[in-house]
């Protein structure tokens, strides 16, 4: 399902990058083989973890960045899995140091920079991470713009994260349309007070949380029409 609300005023396009513009379990994807039949429960389990750790670190006022809460989240699935391979473990991080991005990211930055949109990555990944994801999916040029939460030491959906964007950027935050897949990132920047679209690539039921996002589209391509 989407909804088609078209924003005005828009000057400024922020994407969130995991699971946004990159596939976090294209990583898993490569190594099926060793991983057998847990490879989609250990994929799965590894991103769930990797949140929740974001999440809790945050609350507990024990910032460690994303580079280091990855390993952990993927430390704690091979554990639960029984899966005991260092070499593995290190194959598996090296992927996601260059995961694939969504077939359509280069085509729709493409247009966006055509219309004179400005374009900006805002994400929990550190700074070499995502320069790193960035250039193996070759959008470097598309993308003049990256935010890591490090600039602000703590993880979304806290508002000093979305902040950081729109401070750098130097527009309001309802002149930058944000966008995630992620459900709870589309509502903590909601609630922060961009503009909103939530890219439910999965069919998603809403979340109940405070803030709604103002679209929800099912991948990318439907993002240009809506900005008018
Ligand atoms: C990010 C996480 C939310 O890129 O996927 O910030």
């Amino acid at each position: 399902m989407s909804s088609a609300q078209a924003f005005h005023g828009i000057q400024a396009c922020v994407f969130d990058a995991y699971g946004t513009l990159f596939d976090v379990h294209s990583a898993v994807g490569r190594y099926r083989e060793p991983l057998g039949v847990a490879a989609h429960r250990v994929s799965t389990l590894w991103r769930t973890k990797q949140l929740e750790y974001t999440w809790l670190r945050s609350l507990m006022g024990r910032h460690a960045d994303f580079w280091q809460v990855t390993g952990e989240a993927l430390d704690y699935a091979f554990d639960a899995h029984d899966i005991h391979n260092p070499t593995l473990r290190q194959r598996l991080m090296d992927a996601y140091l260059q995961l694939d991005c969504y077939p359509e990211v280069p085509e729709v930055l493409a247009a966006l920079q055509e219309r004179g949109l400005e374009r900006a990555i805002l994400s929990n990944g550190t700074p070499a991470m995502l320069a790193s994801a960035v250039a193996h999916s070759g959008i470097g040029s598309l993308m003049p713009q990256i935010f890591s939460v490090e600039e602000v030491g703590v993880y979304k959906p806290d508002p000093r994260v979305y902040r950081l964007a729109a401070d750098a950027l130097e527009l309001a935050p309802e002149k930058i349309v944000f966008l995630s897949s992620n459900a709870w990132d589309a509502a903590g920047a909601a609630s922060f007070g961009f503009s909103v679209v939530w890219i439910n690539r999965s069919g998603q039921r809403a979340e109940r949380l405070p803030a709604r996002p103002h679209a929800q589209i099912t991948n990318l391509r439907e993002l240009p029409p809506l900005l008018a």
